[in-house]
């Protein structure tokens, strides 16, 4: 008797996949501005390549080999630097994007109230310490939480922008 569950091939998963790799449609963008852990960076980058976001990385000397490691498509990927992560999500702003800060906040909305991005869209994650700064905060259209019942104060990084970036791509 076969398995009730077949998992699908590599070759059915490939022709469910896009032809070519990401081309920058700018709608959605990933932005780690304050890194510490180049680890956190690669599974960031896997996540934008699988909901089709960029990824946002400041202008550290360290980060081009860290998303070179981290990169195990071994495909280009659509990665963008900043100069200065506050002047540049200034000009984002500017330019008429929604930043959205993923936080725990008092002001936060909760993942599960979240609406799927509209137009673009920057997804600004903290440090992996000490969380997104005070005056990056202060120009973010909205903060999302993700809602926890651990003993932990928070998730790793990387595994709370992928569960945003999902939901902001409205696959989830
Ligand atoms: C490890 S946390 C930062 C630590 C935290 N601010 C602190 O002082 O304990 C790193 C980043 O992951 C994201 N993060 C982790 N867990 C989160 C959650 N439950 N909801 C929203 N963002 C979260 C935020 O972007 C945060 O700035």
């Amino acid at each position: 008797m076969s398995p009730a569950v077949r998992p699908r091939t590599r070759a059915e998963l490939r022709a469910a996949r896009r032809p070519r790799a990401h081309r920058c449609w700018g709608h959605l963008l990933a932005a780690p501005l304050w890194p510490k852990y180049g680890v956190n960076l690669g599974t960031l980058l896997r996540t934008c390549d699988a909901v089709g976001a960029c990824l946002v990385a400041p202008p550290y000397p360290w980060v081009d080999d860290a998303l070179a490691r981290g990169n195990t498509l071994r495909r280009p990927t659509c990665v963008h630097r900043t100069g200065d992560p506050i002047r540049w999500l200034t000009s984002e702003r500017e330019r008429g994007a929604r930043l959205l800060g993923v936080e725990l906040a008092d002001e936060s909305i909760r993942l599960g109230d979240l609406p799927a991005a509209r137009g673009r869209t920057v997804m600004v994650l903290g440090h992996e310490a000490e969380g997104i700064p005070e005056e990056a905060l202060d120009l973010m259209d909205a903060v999302v939480e993700i809602p926890m019942v651990g003993s932990g104060m928070s998730l790793n990084v990387a595994v709370a922008g992928s569960l945003v970036l999902y939901r902001l791509a409205g696959l989830i």
